[in-house]
């Protein structure tokens, strides 16, 4: 019999709370705290709202696969992010999303990559030389604001055909801002209207304009240029036998914007982090480059470089961006032998699977030789599964990998004195807490 193990619920206030209060105060160290106590399989309560943490392999197959269509995404917290990026491929569901996701598909085909690849390639020599230029004048770099304006580089030139710099500052700071307020509301559950609560409405819908109408500039700008049918997702929008309308195109460019870049600027910032504090492996994936005489010239060589693979993996393995997620149930269920009812939530986790004491050893070591054996089916799942899996696993992998490869053959990293006891922030998605500086140091 495997049923759900259920937590005690708040001090005092759990008849009305739940385990709302102890989730508010930290949602990842909570959840983890309880993956540890109770196991992976839990029942919890957010005020009346029942919810199931599945964060065991069968679970998961089971609810992001076998009976996937039984979960879809329209939870709370995914309509939390559509008030964000309005209603696109990453948060529609049933028929909109599927004719969304069809639309934009074209854009990933594999017979795209060797332009991808061509982008990647020359937004990394430039953003290297940047880094190089600047680290003449002063040797410590934020490496978080570099990773964002790379990746917000590759993810404009590749989807869109604009590297985005003149909107860079506007695009990121209130996408960034507009993430910490969607966390604040998310918390701040009160029906009451408080001033609080008026302020950050204001505060939130005034950010958002700015965005919208900046991301609408780009989209108008580039409706005006002659050019070839379906070049990029931009035009495969345009030219659809669906007709979007102009929300649904700004909805699923923000989309587009926000996955493609967020994520992995994220990941990109952890990797120099982990470099940082393991040096051994900037001189392991250095060498092996090396050997190699430094060469990519495609998509295919990176593959031949198992040490920045490993390495990426254990990466995302410790601090997968999207590091929990969530469904609802829409009819009555079972998942292992726990009765499941429509309206339920389910919250899934990678950073828990991933952490998880029975597939991980030491799961809170760093170990990327880990990976020399393949991991088990649905214990890692840093892009999710099932058909709403990730869109852009390949572009964010090429990505990553160029950048590391190309700042670890011409420098070495530690960190800045300023950059100190890095904890997580697991909000929206997970970032370190702090901006990091690292001290580099051009290699001879
Ligand atoms: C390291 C980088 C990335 C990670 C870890 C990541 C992770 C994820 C995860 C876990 C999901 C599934 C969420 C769920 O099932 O609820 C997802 C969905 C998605 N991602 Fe990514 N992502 C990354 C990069 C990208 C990039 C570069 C793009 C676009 C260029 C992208 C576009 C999308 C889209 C459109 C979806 C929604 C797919 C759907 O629901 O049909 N992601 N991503």
């Amino acid at each position: 019999m495997r049923r759900a193990v259920k937590p005690p619920r708040d001090f005092f206030w759990g008849p009305i709370t739940g385990h709302a209060l102890s989730l508010r105060k930290s949602r990842l160290s909570y959840m983890y705290a309880c993956l540890k106590q109770y196991g992976d399989f839990i029942e919890m309560y957010l005020g009346k709202q029942r919810t199931l943490l599945v964060n065991d392999p069968a679970g998961l197959k089971y609810v992001l696969l076998d009976n996937g269509k039984n979960y879809p995404k329209n939870t709370p917290g995914y309509k939390r992010v559509a008030e964000v990026l309005g209603q696109g491929v990453f948060t529609d569901v049933g028929e909109e999303w599927k004719i969304g996701r069809k639309a934009i598909q074209p854009t990933f085909n594999p017979s795209k990559f060797d332009h991808y690849f061509s982008i990647v390639a020359d937004e990394t020599q430039k953003t290297i030389n940047q880094i190089k230029d600047n680290a003449k004048i002063n040797r410590s770099i934020n490496i978080s604001s570099w990773s964002t304006r790379y990746a917000l580089h590759v993810i404009g030139r590749s989807l869109l055909n604009e590297t985005l710099e003149d909107s860079f500052n506007i695009i990121s700071k209130n996408l960034s801002h507009l993430i910490d307020l969607t966390e604040k509301k998310m918390t701040y559950i009160t029906p009451i209207k408080t001033l609080f609560k008026w302020r950050l409405e204001k505060d939130f819908n005034s950010t958002l304009k700015v965005l919208d109408d900046e991301i609408i500039k780009i989209i108008a700008n580039e409706k005006q240029k002659v050019r070839s049918p379906k070049e990029n997702m931009l035009h495969a929008l345009f030219d659809s036998p669906m007709n979007f309308s102009d929300k649904k195109i700004l909805s699923q460019v923000k989309t587009m914007i926000f996955a493609g870049h967020e994520t992995t600027a994220n990941v990109i910032t952890w990797a120099f982090y982990f470099l940082s504090l393991h040096p051994q492996w900037q001189e392991k994936i250095f060498s092996e480059f090396k050997d190699h005489d430094f060469s990519i010239t495609s998509e295919e060589d990176l593959k031949t470089f198992s040490s920045i693979n490993l390495f990426l993996n254990e990466v995302l393995r410790m601090r997968p961006p999207a590091w929990s997620f969530g469904r609802v149930a829409i009819a009555k269920d079972r998942i292992h032998d726990e009765e499941i009812n429509a309206g339920d939530l389910i919250s899934i986790s990678p950073f828990l699977i991933h952490h998880h004491p029975d597939f991980w050893e030491n799961p809170e070591d760093f170990m990327p030789e880990r990976f020399l054996k393949a991991p088990a089916p649905f214990t890692f799942i840093p892009y999710g599964a099932g058909q709403r899996i990730c869109m852009g696993e390949r572009l964010a992998n090429l990505e990553m990998c160029m950048f590391l490869l190309h700042a670890i053959k011409e420098f070495t990293f530690t960190f800045s004195s300023q950059t100190i006891n890095v904890q997580m922030n697991a909000q929206v998605s997970l970032r370190p807490d702090q901006a990091i500086y690292l001290d580099v140091e051009v290699r001879k």
